[in-house]
């Protein structure tokens, strides 16, 4: 089913690309004058503060994952990128239960534990590419391909497709521009068939060589007597990529970027205390994820959260603002890598559908940043970058394209 999709910029009304990448003096509006504001353009019910949104994300019985229109506009409109009939997670419990319990069998912490070496050396190979360059593009070198790399060797992608993979996942989650969308849906569909043909055959081989990999736990996942087809795999992995690889992107891309431009102390200060990191990773996931959202449908009628809502209607729950909320976080609007409350952020969602990837990027981001750091002792930001040139939407909203950083070895 083809989703109607909805205009963050019409509900936003950014000046500019630069004013979205710090959208702080937005929230601060909407937190204190319009907590929850239904905005007629889009005909969405926009809610910003912490209980709320907390609220819409996890009470299923008033806010269903059931959608006819959403803001989030990743796969492709063909066959090939539809979505599969057993796996539906934009369904509520119980229907959802079964649907997570076979995605999850990926991504237990035996397989965490199993793919953290793998990771390391994913980010060592990076770092090593980057040669004797004084200053490299750490979105298209890292932040980007880490992500990509991880994702498709977690799925036991042969190294030598890795490009062919990365062409594929640009393709199938760029943004759906208003303008000239047939072209893009083309690039798309293409992807999702070439992808498709791609990892089929490869899942059919998998079944008589099961290995540590996320494939094979997904054809060894059984649910009530229930197990995934090969065509269901094919799906489940493409879902699977676009809810992992721009999200980390985005973690990782915006915490150099916060380096370099929030406080370039912090750099410093981990390095010097590694045990830092895991903390300062969850406030630029607190502070730094500056466009997290997600939408949910009414699903009856109700004025629980104090206004009228009515059976159908669509609520945008901004958890990136509520993650500005100071009735939880003191002083929201600085970046405080020491703050002890951050993981209450909620940049992962809430209840019955919370991030089934969130260790996974948690991992990643630690270990990639731990790395970098191990590699450059110092950083510097580039006179000449200029952020506004360097900003395109993106399927989650907005991304850096580029953020060159001057390394010192
Ligand atoms: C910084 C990185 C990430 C962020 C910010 C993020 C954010 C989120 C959020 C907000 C949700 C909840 C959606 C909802 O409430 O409807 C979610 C769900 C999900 N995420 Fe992530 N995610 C990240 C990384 C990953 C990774 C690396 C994977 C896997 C490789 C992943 C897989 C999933 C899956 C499978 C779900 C669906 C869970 C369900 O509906 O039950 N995510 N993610």
């Amino acid at each position: 089913m083809n989703h109607e999709i909805i205009s963050l910029e019409e509900i936003t009304q950014f000046h500019s690309p630069t004013e979205e990448f710090n959208p702080y003096e937005w929230y601060k509006h909407k937190l204190q004058h319009e907590p929850i504001v239904y905005n007629q353009a889009t005909q969405t019910w926009n809610v910003f503060r912490y209980d709320d949104v907390k609220r819409v994300l996890k009470d299923h019985e008033y806010f269903s994952s059931v959608r006819t229109r959403t803001m989030i506009s990743v796969g492709a409109d063909n066959d090939e990128g539809q979505k599969m009939s057993k796996i539906n997670l934009q369904s509520d419990p119980p229907e959802h239960q079964k649907s997570r319990a076979l995605i999850s069998a990926a991504f237990t912490p035996r397989s965490l534990k199993l793919w953290e070496p793998r990771i390391q050396e994913i980010a060592d190979q990076l770092l090593q590419e980057m040669g004797d360059a004084h200053v490299i593009d750490i979105v298209q070198s890292y932040a980007s391909a880490l992500p990509t790399i991880v994702i498709a060797d977690l799925l036991g992608v042969p190294s030598e497709d890795r490009l062919l993979f990365k062409e594929w996942v640009n393709h199938l989650f760029l943004p759906l521009p208003k303008n000239h969308s047939e072209d893009v849906q083309e690039l798309k569909r293409q992807a999702a068939k070439e992808y498709y043909n791609y990892l089929y055959p490869h899942i059919v081989q998998k079944r008589a060589n099961l290995a540590d990999d996320i494939i094979s736990d997904l054809i060894q996942a059984e649910v009530d007597g229930d197990r995934l087809s090969d065509d269901e795999i094919v799906r489940t992995t493409m879902f699977i990529l676009g809810a992992g690889i721009e999200t980390t992107t985005h973690l990782l891309a915006n915490t150099f970027y916060s380096f370099l431009y929030d406080n370039n102390q912090i750099y410093g200060e981990i390095q010097a205390n590694r045990e830092l990191l895991p903390n300062a990773i969850e406030e630029m996931l607190r502070y730094r994820f500056n466009i997290a959202k997600m939408d949910r449908t009414v699903k009856q009628d109700n004025h629980i959260l104090g206004v009228e809502m009515k059976q159908g209607d669509l609520v945008v729950a901004w958890m990136s603002a509520a993650n500005m909320d100071e009735e939880v976080f003191e002083d929201p609007f600085t970046l405080n890598i020491h703050r002890a409350n951050n993981k209450k952020h909620l940049t992962f969602g809430n209840g019955a559908h919370f991030c089934l990837g969130a260790p996974l990027a948690r991992l990643e981001a630690n270990i990639a940043i731990s790395r970098f750091m191990d590699f450059f002792p110092r950083i510097e930001p580039v006179p000449e970058f200029k952020l506004e040139d360097n900003l395109s939407p993106s399927a989650a909203g907005q991304m850096l394209t580029q953020l060159p950083i001057r390394v010192h070895r």
